[in-house]
């Protein structure tokens, strides 16, 4: 080749090298980073992009510029040259590779235990997944609830179980997942950098309801957070208000319609209208017998073309007396 041509081709191909690395360096495929943590994780994410590129285009450029340069030309039918290994290049294809897995490896490794490292003092939260649904136990608050509130820039620590089969706790805006398997408790911390609203979302096929296993992360002033735990802690004087919050407290407004409570969940039938209907769909039961062994023992009466084993069954255990009777009454009004 003449000595223009490989300049041009040089050229081309560095062009080509440092313009893959900017973009692929500073591409934005993650979500909105909502944590210190996913700062971390996005960093290590570019650079791994960014490296991954500069390997690409240098390995597929040379396969294309061989395919080119030494293609067979028009009535050349005789062998190709015989070549013996070189030692020096692969010397060099080997180093090269091993060095950039080192460190790789090494920058990898920084990265998950400074995203792990333990803080003074965390909240602790406890994560609980059950078929279809999120629960959310504050034990220093002394409450539980199916929205996660936390407040901006304090640490948390999630401690992950699950009531039945694998599900995986999951805040794509924090780049954190972890599986929530039965009978095991998985952790992880996590400091909340942005304040919003954010998806909780199950990662892991846990039966029919999977797509519905949803929340929200709200992350809020250390004052709004507080205000809220008040909030949680007293339910309001007003039966009908009171009703109504447990009603969302207890997940059901995720799969249920109810226009009063602001529920629109498409997983169970819709409770438009249940106080006038729940006296007359089993004989023998009326309305405030039927609403409490349907909040309690829900396969008992099925509503046609819905399945069983899709709501929660554990409620005798989760909702004290006095709550449920608040709740029947509500959905009894309703
Ligand atoms: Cu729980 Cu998917």
């Amino acid at each position: 080749m003449k000595g223009r041509t490989l300049l041009v081709v040089s050229i081309i191909f560095g062009v080509a090298l440092v313009c893959g690395y900017l973009v692929a360096a500073n591409a934005n495929l993650l979500p909105e980073v909502a944590s210190t943590r996913g700062d971390l994780m996005q960093r290590l994410f570019n650079s791994l992009l960014g490296a991954a590129t500069v390997v690409f285009v240098l390995v597929e450029g040379l396969l294309v510029y061989s395919v080119i340069r030494f293609r067979r030309r028009a009535g050349d039918g005789g062998e190709g040259v015989a070549v013996h290994g070189n030692t020096a290049l692969e010397v060099f294809w080997t180093a090269i590779p091993a060095l950039l897995v080192v460190v790789i490896a090494v920058y990898s490794f920084r990265v998950l235990s400074a995203s792990e490292a333990e803080t003074e003092k965390p909240m602790v939260v406890e994560v609980i997944g059950r078929q279809f649904s999120w629960e959310f136990r504050y034990p220093e608050q002394g409450l539980t609830s199916s929205d996660l509130h936390l407040p901006v820039s304090e640490p948390v620590r999630f401690e992950i179980t699950s009531e039945d089969v694998i599900h995986s706790f999951w805040v794509p805006n924090f780049l954190a997942k972890r599986d929530a398997t039965p009978g095991q408790v998985s952790e992880f911390a996590v400091t909340p950098s942005e304040i919003g609203v954010f998806p909780v979302r199950c990662a892991e096929l846990c039966g029919p309801g999977h797509a519905a296993m949803v929340s929200q992360v709200i992350v809020e002033t250390p004052e709004e957070f507080d205000a809220w735990v008040e909030r949680m802690a007293s339910l309001p004087g007003d039966s009908t208000e009171a009703g109504r919050l447990l009603f969302g407290r207890y997940g059901c407004t995720g799969c249920h319609v109810l226009a009063d409570a602001g529920a629109n969940g498409l997983i169970g039938p819709s409770l438009e209208g249940i106080g006038t209907r729940a006296g007359e769909t089993v004989p023998g039961l009326d309305a405030d017998a039927y609403l409490r062994q349907s909040i309690l023992e829900p396969n008992v009466h099925l509503i046609p073309t819905y399945l069983e084993n899709i709501m929660p069954a554990d409620f005798a255990t989760r909702i004290p007396p006095h709550e449920l009777d608040l709740l029947v009454t509500y959905l009894a009004g309703r």
